[in-house]
Order: C-alpha cells, then structure tokens, then sequence
C-alpha cells in the first residue's frame, strides 16, 4: 500500500493519535496518561493486550493467520524536559514537557502498522506491538525484557525506528551491522583537601587536579584508540567548590564515553580509570571512578537485512545512513532476538531543528511513512522464516 493510499484510508485516524500524544508528554516510566491513551486506541482495535505487570507502557498481540514466526514492533513512549513553544499546534498540555523527540510519531506509527495489519486481515505469524516506557533513560527495554514478554509471545524478531529530521521525508535508512553505539555513563571523584584559597600550600586542590584529569581524558580517544576505530569520550558536568576564598575537598566529574566494539570499550574505560588515578596522584589528589547505565550498542541482525530492505523499499526512498554515536536501548533486544532497526527521514525541508531541540517538529506525513514501515517489516519477516 502506498502512502497517498494510507493517507487517504488512514491519515485521519493516526494524526489524531499523534496529535493526542503530542498533547500529554510525560518522561519515562510516568507515561500514565501517555498508556492510558494507548490502551484506549488500541483496544478499540480488538487487539488482545499482554500484561507487562510495568506502571507504564503497554503490549498488544494481533494473532498470525499461519505459522510464521512471532514479530516484535516496538515504539518508545517519553518525552523530554523540554518547553514547548506555546503557538505549536497540538502543543503539550504538560508545562515543561514535550515530545521533542518525536516519539509521538513513533507510536502513531505503530499504531498505524496496527491499522495496516488489521486491514489487510493480518500477518503469518504473530505481531506483538510493544509500546516502551522510559527510551531516553535508555532501561525501558531491559524493564520490558526482564518482564518475560519476549519469552511468553516467543518473540522471532524484533523491529523499531527511530524519526531522524537529519533525513527528507520519504527516505529509509537501512543498514546492516553495528548503527548505534554503545553508552557507559562514569563518573569520577577527585579527593583533595581544602582549605583557605589564599593559603594554597596547606591544601590539596582538587579543581586544578581535575583541570589536568579533563585535558589528559581527551588522549584516550587520540593516542589510544586506533584511528580507524571510533569513540566519543565527553566529560559533561563539573561539580565542586562555592565559596571564592575556598579551596574544595572534593571536585565530581561526570560523563559519558560511546563506542562500538567491546575491546574499545573495555580499553577506553580502563584508560580513564588509569588517567583519573594516576592524574590525580600527580597533583597530591586521589580519584574515585565509577561506571553506570551500561547500553550495548544497537547491532541489526544480518538475517533481517533481506526483510528489512524490502520492506523499506516498498515505502520510500531507502539509504545507507552513517553510523550514530547516541546510543539507544532498543539493543536491549538486539542482545535478545535478531532485531533491527531502521531510521525514517522526518525533515519538512533543509533547516529542519534537531532532536531534542524546542523547535523540533516531525514532517507531518512521517507517522504514514512508519507505519507502513513496520507493518512491511512484520509481513516480510514472518515470510522469510515460518519457524521462530
Ligand atoms: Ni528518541
């Protein structure tokens, strides 16, 4: 089905779910008005829905007309804390929340992929369409996945996408591989002691220690990783000292590092580990580091590529995007089932605003074009394998 065709039989009804979405922005795992919205639409398909035993987030099964294998389509379902301009159409209702991400547009496209499905009477096999709190805190899914779903539905697969306003609408990105990477969060502790700032000597300062762990950080990714690898180290906080004639005990340090491949991660974590300490000594301090938020990197499966492409195909104009250094926790199910995701160009024209940005606004038609996606991907998947 083309999108003039789904427009035309179902353009009205997914904008509305959009529009509804867009209107209750809610940040991750306090989606409440956000689930209590899916259930109501979705339910009023007649799809059965999966308890996930989760505060929030929702799945609903649309049972296969043969024996093909079971397709996961996943949305993710937070917003961000961000304010929305007042004069955007359908501008959220929640002060200092908004869908600046778009996953408004990711729902109504599963929604949509739910439409698509029903009308043409199903897939071959089981289609799961699992709507996923708390993405942007990037453990929604391992919430999802500790709650069984993928083994209770015998989960074959595993689709998503994720709008990119980097992309004209109309266009698919499709690639096989490694697409986003990995994220590990640290944060480092620089342990001096204080003291009057006019009388240096008695102390041990932490902050020009700290100075010296920030500059020496940036040659992991210079001198240590090889130059044809790739990895992003950035020390995004710095917490320590208030008053101007004191010298601080403490200075925290927080940031994260993204890469692809487990030998680079595990070396850039243990050269931060080094740098921090033996920086530190040199300065009189003592460094405290820790790692938290591990998020594997996102990893399409070789097998899914064939479905993939075709059914990117029948929607637009298909791509070979670059790889991302964001991360995204949809690798949750990478790591589980053999799983992909695409990205979907949403721009409306050149100076289309970034994700997570207050002017960020999808192309209107981009929850057409995914919904078209996903209900492809689900049919091309359970063709191409009938067992799971
Ligand atoms: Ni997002």
């Amino acid at each position: 089905m083309d999108i003039l065709e789904i427009r035309e039989r179902y353009g009205k009804d997914i904008e509305a779910f959009r529009a509804a979405a867009h209107r209750c922005p809610e940040l991750g795992t306090e989606e409440r008005e956000t689930t209590a919205l899916i259930r109501q639409r979705m339910g009023a398909l007649g799809l059965e829905e999966l308890a996930l035993g989760l505060a929030t987030g929702a799945a609903f099964r649309l049972r296969g007309t043969g024996a093909g294998k079971t397709v996961v389509l996943r949305a993710d379902i937070d917003g961000l804390p961000v304010t929305e301009p007042a004069e955007n159409p359908d501008c959220s209702a929640h002060p200092g929340r908004m869908h600046a991400c778009g996953h408004d547009v990711h729902m109504a496209a599963l929604y949509g992929a739910a439409l698509l499905l029903l009308g043409r009477g199903g897939a071959p096999g089981d289609v799961v369409f699992l709507f996923q709190p708390a993405e942007e805190t990037t453990d929604g899914a391992e919430s999802v996945i500790a709650t069984g779903l993928f083994e209770r539905v015998q989960a074959g697969c595993a689709f998503g996408l994720h709008n990119m306003p980097s992309m004209p609408i109309g266009t698919v990105g499709v690639r096989e591989g490694a697409l986003m990477a990995a994220k590990d969060s640290f944060s480092i502790t620089i342990h001096g002691r204080g003291g009057h700032g006019a009388a240096p000597e008695q102390c041990v300062d932490p902050i020009v220690a700290a100075a010296a762990v920030i500059s020496a950080i940036q040659t992991i990714v210079s001198r240590n990783v090889a130059p044809l690898d790739t990895a992003v180290i950035s020390v995004c906080s710095i917490h320590g000292g208030h008053a101007d004639n004191r010298i601080e005990d403490a200075v925290t340090l927080t940031g994260s590092c993204r890469t692809f491949r487990r030998e680079t991660r595990a070396l850039v974590m243990e050269r931060l580990g080094q740098i921090a300490a033996g920086c530190a000594a040199a300065y009189g301090c003592t460094a405290e580091v820790a790692f938290s938020d591990e998020t594997p990197p996102v990893v399409n499966a070789a097998s899914l590529l064939g479905a993939a492409t075709r059914a990117a195909e029948a929607t637009g104009r298909v791509v070979r995007p670059d790889m991302v250094m964001i991360s995204e926790d949809f690798s949750a199910y990478c790591e589980r089932v053999p799983a992909f995701f695409f990205f979907l160009g949403s721009a409306a024209d050149e100076n289309a605003a970034p994700l997570h940005s207050a002017q960020y606004r999808a192309h209107p038609d981009t929850a057409l074009y995914g919904a078209a996606l996903l209900a492809g991907a689900a049919l091309e998947a359970a063709r191409d394998g009938g067992e799971s």
